[in-house]
C-alpha cells in the first residue's frame, strides 16, 4: 500500500517502514503532497498531522483533494490544529491527537489493517521503574536466569547505559561490543544483520546439554558511556525495531533507565505491544515511584495498561509496610494491573553471587531455596502471560531437598576474599 505522510514527528517514518507492507512517501511541503495526489496514480492513503508549519485552510484543501481522488485520509491534530479535531471527526475522518510515534503507528496499523505482528517479531518485556535502586537490574537477572532454565533463549538488552548494572552482575568483560557504536553508525545499520555482531554471548550463559536456553546481551559499555548523550529517543526507537526483528530468541528482556520522562523506553515497549514488569518493593518511596510510572503508562497507553505487571519484592528488614498491604493498595488503584508474585529477600544468596569469583546465578547457589522457588513461580506466571510455551517444566524441589538446603544455610559455595573489582 502506498501511504503519503505529512509530518515532522521524528522517527515516525522509520517506524512505519518497519510495517513492511507500506511504501511511504514523506514530502515536506504541502504543494508536494498535492502534486502526488493529482498524479496519474494517486496514493491509497494520506496521513497528516499539524507538526509542520501549514495553515489550517491549506490542510483542509489537501484533505478535500485526497478524498476526491479516493485516498483514505487519517488525521492527527495534537498542536496548532487541535481545535479542528471535531470538524475532522464530523467529516467522517479517523482522527487522533497524539505525539508518540509508536502510538501513531499502532493507530495507523489498525485503520489501514496492516499486519504488525509479522512472524519473527520478538516478545518484549521491559523492566521499568521511576526510581533508581528499586531492583530493575536484579529482577532482569533473575527473570533471565529463570527463563533460561525453562529452555528459553533470552536476549537481555541493557538500556540503562548511564548505570549499566548488568555489566557487573553478569561479569561482562570490557572487551564486549557496545551497541552504542552501532547506534552512532545510523539507522541504515539498525537491522538484524547489523545488530548481530554487537550481541555478546558469554561462555557462562550458553545453552546446556540438558536443554537450558542461552542468555545473550546487548550492552552499552562503560567505555563509550559518554556517547550515551547521543542516544536520542527516535534513535532508541529505531534501534528497538531492529532488535525485535532478530531471529533466534524467544524473548527480549530490557533493563530500562529510571528517568522515564526523558527516556520513556518502557512506555515505548508498552505502546509497541510489549509487556512492562515493575519491581515493587513496598517501602513508601518505592511504591510512590511505582505509582508514578504506572500513572505515566496509563496516560500514554491506556488501552494497554493491562500489559503491565507488578513484581512485588519483599522489603529489607526493618521496613514496616508489608507486600500484602501494598498489593491491596495497588489492586484498588490499578485494577487492570496484575501481579506476577513476590520475590523474597535473599541477601545472603545475593552477596554470595556478588562475591563469587566469576559469574554465578543466585539460582545456582541456592537451587532449593525459597528464593529460587519464588523465581520459578514468577517466571512461570510471566511465561503464561506472554503466551510462551517453555520446552522444560518448572523446576521443583522435593521437601527433602528444601529441608537440606535450609540446614546448609542455602549456599554451599565457597566465598573468597572480597576485592574492589
Ligand atoms: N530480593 C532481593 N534479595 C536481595 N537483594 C536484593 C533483592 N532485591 C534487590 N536486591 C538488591 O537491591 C539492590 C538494588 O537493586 P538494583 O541494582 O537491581 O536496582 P535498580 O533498580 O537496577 O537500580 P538502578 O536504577 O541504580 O539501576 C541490589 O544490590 C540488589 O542486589
Ligand atoms: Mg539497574
Amino acid at each position: 500500500m502506498e501511504l503519503v505522510i505529512f509530518t515532522a514527528i521524528e522517527g515516525l517514518q522509520a517506524q512505519l517502514e518497519q510495517c513492511g507492507e507500506l511504501a511511504i512517501l514523506a514530502p515536506s511541503r504541502l504543494d508536494q503532497v498535492a502534486r502526488l495526489l493529482e498524479g496519474a496514480r494517486p496514493p491509497e492513503a494520506l496521513y497528516l498531522d499539524d507538526t509542520r508549519p501549514a495553515p489550517l485552510p491549506e490542510l483542509w484543501r489537501i484533505i478535500t483533494l485526497a478524498r476526491r481522488v479516493g485516498a483514505r485520509v487519517l488525521v492527527n491534530f495534537n498542536g496548532s490544529a487541535r481545535g479542528a479535531l471535531n470538524d475532522a471527526q464530523a467529516a467522517g475522518l479517523p482522527t487522533l491527537s497524539e505525539r508518540e510515534p509508536a502510538a501513531i503507528v499502532a493507530w495507523l496499523a489498525e485503520h489501514l489493517r496492516l499486519r504488525r505482528d509479522a512472524p519473527g517479531r520478538l516478545t518484549v518485556v521491559a523492566v521499568g521503574a521511576a526510581k533508581g535502586g528499586i531492583g530493575k537490574t536484579f529482577a532482569t537477572c533473575v527473570l533471565a536466569e529463570g527463563m533460561r532454565r525453562r529452555g528459553l533463549r533470552v536476549l537481555v538488552w541493557d538500556s540503562d547505559i548511564s548505570n549499566p548494572g548488568l555489566v557487573p552482575a553478569f561479569r561482562i568483560p570490557g572487551s564486549a561490543p557496545s551497541y552504542l557504536h552501532l547506534i552512532q553508525r545510523g539507522p541504515a545499520h539498525w537491522n538484524a544483520d547489523g545488530i548481530r555482531p554487537f550481541i555478546f554471548q558469554p561462555e557462562h550463559t550458553r545453552g546446556t546439554a540438558t536443554g537450558w536456553g542461552a542468555i545473550d546481551f546487548l550492552i552499552g559499555s562503560h567505555t563509550v558511556a559518554r556517547a550515551e548523550n547521543d542516544v536520542r529517543l527516535p534513535d532508541w526507537q529505531g534501534f528497538y525495531q531492529g532488535v525485535v526483528s532478530l531471529e533466534g530468541y524467544d524473548l527480549v528482556l530490557i533493563d530500562t533507565p529510571p528517568d522515564y520522562l526523558r527516556r520513556p523506553y518502557a512506555t515505548h515497549v508498552l505502546q509497541s505491544g510489549g509487556t512492562v514488569v515493575l519491581p515493587a518493593p513496598p517501602g513508601a518511596r518505592e511504591r510512590l515511584g511505582v505509582g508514578h510510572l504506572l500513572d505515566h503508562l496509563r496516560d500514554h497507553a491506556p488501552e494497554r495498561i493491562e500489559q503491565c505487571a507488578l513484581l512485588f519484592m519483599e522489603p529489607e528488614r526493618g521496613v514496616t509496610a508489608t507486600v500484602r498491604e501494598v498489593a491491596a493498595l495497588f489492586t484498588r488503584r490499578y485494577p487492570q494491573v496484575a501481579s506476577l508474585g513476590t520475590l523474597p529477600r535473599a541477601p545472603r544468596l545475593a552477596s554470595l553471587a556478588d562475591e563469587h569469583d566469576g559469574y554465578i546465578s543466585m539460582l545456582d547457589i541456592g537451587p532449593h531455596s525459597p528464593f529460587a522457588g519464588a523465581v520459578h513461580q514468577v517466571v512461570d506466571t510471566l511465561c503464561s502471560r506472554l503466551g510462551l510455551a517453555p520446552a522444560l517444566p518448572m523446576p521443583r524441589s522435593s521437601l527433602w531437598a528444601r529441608l537440606n538446603a535450609r540446614l546448609r544455610g542455602e549456599g554451599a559455595v565457597a566465598s573468597h576474599s572480597p576485592a574492589i573489582a
